[in-house]
């Protein structure tokens, strides 16, 4: 748990900062690049974060399968109070809600063809 966290904190650090330096203008597009680059950094070493591929950590579902499971809606509540609980292994990300909202806009994104 403890080398789990020394290895993911620093990328979410660089993830927060790039979320603050990104420019406002063409949202809709910005955000799902933010989003995704989010996921490269805190999800990619145990999820499969792009169209294809298998996950890191097998029982960590690809990213690509959840919003055919149900509306990313239904996570931002977990995303903004911080992902944790039953999640294994998982440091506890706390992510601001415009953070919040790349991370769905990326995932949403995955679910369009
Ligand atoms: C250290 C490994 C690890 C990291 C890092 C990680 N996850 Fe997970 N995640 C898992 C595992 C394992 C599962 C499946 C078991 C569980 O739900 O606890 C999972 C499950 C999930 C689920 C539920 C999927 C479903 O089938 O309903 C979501 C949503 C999720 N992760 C989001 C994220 C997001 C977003 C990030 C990055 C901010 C992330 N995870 C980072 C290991 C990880």
């Amino acid at each position: 748990m403890m080398s789990g966290m020394n290895r993911i904190m620093p990328a979410l650090a660089a993830a927060l900062t790039l979320g603050l330096t990104l420019p406002a203008a063409d949202a809709q597009a910005q955000d799902i690049r933010a989003g995704q680059a989010i996921a490269r950094q805190n999800c990619a070493p145990c999820h499969a974060i792009g169209r294809s591929g298998r996950s890191a950590r097998p029982e960590a579902t690809p990213f690509r399968l959840i919003p055919r499971r149900y509306p990313v809606e239904a996570l931002e509540e977990a995303f903004g109070e911080g992902i944790s609980g039953n999640h294994l292994g998982m440091p506890d990300f706390q992510f601001s809600p415009r953070e919040v909202d790349d991370l769905l806009g990326y995932l949403r994104s995955l679910g369009r063809r």
